[in-house]
């Protein structure tokens, strides 16, 4: 039987969204039928461009999301708006009856972590955050040779999220919503600019800790328990003048007796990796450790020690990012092919009424380590214990 179309509402038109729609729009029970911007021409642009996609059907764009759930019956919102809003957003959807899927990161206060928990437990929505990394191949390989045993007891993960932009789009403009893309610190002193929510974020780029925990948590299981982080200055280096830290990172115990080490940033030229570009990972267990490719001039590799000796072999993986079975407008997708993946599970949890892999526990989860990482570091490095947002109000 065929399953019936989503009616779908985007918050946020900007290039995440873009993006995530030349490969959504190919699922079969999407079905865009509003979007909004709070600048508006960026929600007519996308639906303009949309149209071309689309063979001409065209769709109402709102400038305020009230207006649009108020106007449209919709069955699902994806959100891919300013990422320290979205929680506000979420949640009024879910108490609409409004599945939800949002950005990474999900959250940027503890408090925003209680009240978008709280609505999924209210309403019983479908909350999915949209982290695409953990559906890459080679994570997939890592988490099920965890699966059947194959590290032995895991005992560290360590990951990065170095993304450097010469420019990034640190400033928005008051009266067109344009974010301008520059590394000119005379904008903080132009009263038609205020920073955008990278400006804002990029002081504790560790805040984009989920994009790395993702992954990593989805092969070693349990939850981060404590947190402490150390970051440089929030005076950058690497793009002087800008009130950015150039790196922070966090070091983590979890509820598996597992060490995590992750660091992020977002404005030093921190060198690229093979396939994944700003992204890296390792994972050492006592019977196998594995290690992506460290640079474009090296390889993924696995080493596996030889039993009672300190001895063992190193040997070079051709792991990759892309399902190579994977339908080509997939595999041929952004982010090396993993971006239509949450979207599937979402429609998938929707449809059947399933929980989504990366529903709002496990976004909390990413997310709660990231706030207090970032609040560690400000106050010099100290150790922070996470809360648990599955058994609250017990006591551990
Ligand atoms: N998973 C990934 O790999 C990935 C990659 C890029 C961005 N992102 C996430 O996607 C989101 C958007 O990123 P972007 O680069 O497109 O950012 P952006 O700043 O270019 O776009 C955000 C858009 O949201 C609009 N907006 C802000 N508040 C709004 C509101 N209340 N209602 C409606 N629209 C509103 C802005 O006008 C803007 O057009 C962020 O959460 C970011 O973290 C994720």
């Amino acid at each position: 039987m065929e399953e019936k179309k989503l009616r779908i509402g985007l918050v946020g038109t900007s290039s995440r969204c873009h993006s995530l729609h030349e490969s959504y729009h190919l699922h079969p029970q999407y079905e865009v039928v509003a979007a909004c911007d709070t600048a508006l021409h960026k929600a007519e642009d996308f639906l303009e461009t949309f149209k071309t996609i689309t063979g001409g059907k065209t769709y109402k764009p709102y400038s305020c999301y009230e207006e649009m759930v108020k106007n449209e019956k919709l069955d699902a919102v994806l959100i891919t708006c300013d990422p320290d809003v979205q929680v506000d957003i979420a949640v009024d959807a879910m108490h609409r009856g409004i599945h939800v899927m949002t950005e990474v990161p999900a959250a940027f206060s503890i408090e925003q972590c209680e009240k978008l928990v709280d609505a999924v437990e209210q309403t019983g929505c479908k909350y999915q955050m949209q982290e695409q990394t953990r559906y890459w191949k080679f994570i997939r390989d890592w988490r099920e040779m965890a699966a059947r045993g194959e590290f032995g007891k895991i005992i560290y993960a360590e990951g990065e999220y170095l993304h450097f932009e010469p420019a990034w789009d640190a400033f928005m403009d008051r009266k067109t919503g344009y974010r301008e893309w520059t590394s000119d610190p005379s904008y903080y002193a132009n009263p038609n600019y205020v920073p955008s929510w990278r400006g804002r974020c990029f002081r504790n780029p560790i805040f984009y800790l989920p994009h790395t925990l993702s992954p990593l948590l989805s092969i070693t299981g349990g939850r981060i328990t404590k947190v402490s982080c150390m970051g440089v200055k929030a005076d950058s280096y690497g793009t002087p003048g800008m009130a950015y830290r150039d790196i922070q990172n966090a070091l983590m115990y979890n509820s598996d007796d597992i060490v995590f080490s992750v660091r992020a940033g977002f404005t030093s030229p921190y060198g690229q990796k093979a396939q994944t570009g700003a992204h890296w990972y390792q994972v050492k267990g006592t019977q196998r450790s594995v290690e992506w490719a460290r640079s474009t001039i090296d390889t993924p590799k696995m080493y596996t020690p030889v039993p009672g000796t300190h001895d063992g072999e190193w040997k070079a993986m051709d792991w990759t990012c892309a399902d190579p079975e994977a339908e080509a407008f997939i595999r041929e997708g952004y982010h090396g092919g993993a971006d239509y993946y949450p979207l599937m599970h979402f429609i998938d949890a929707i449809n059947h009424d399933t929980t989504p892999p990366m529903d709002v526990y496990t976004a909390v989860e990413t997310a709660a380590p990231a706030i207090l990482a970032a609040q560690s570091c400000e106050q010099g490095g100290v150790l922070l214990e996470v809360p648990d947002f599955r058994n609250r109000g017990k006591k551990a």
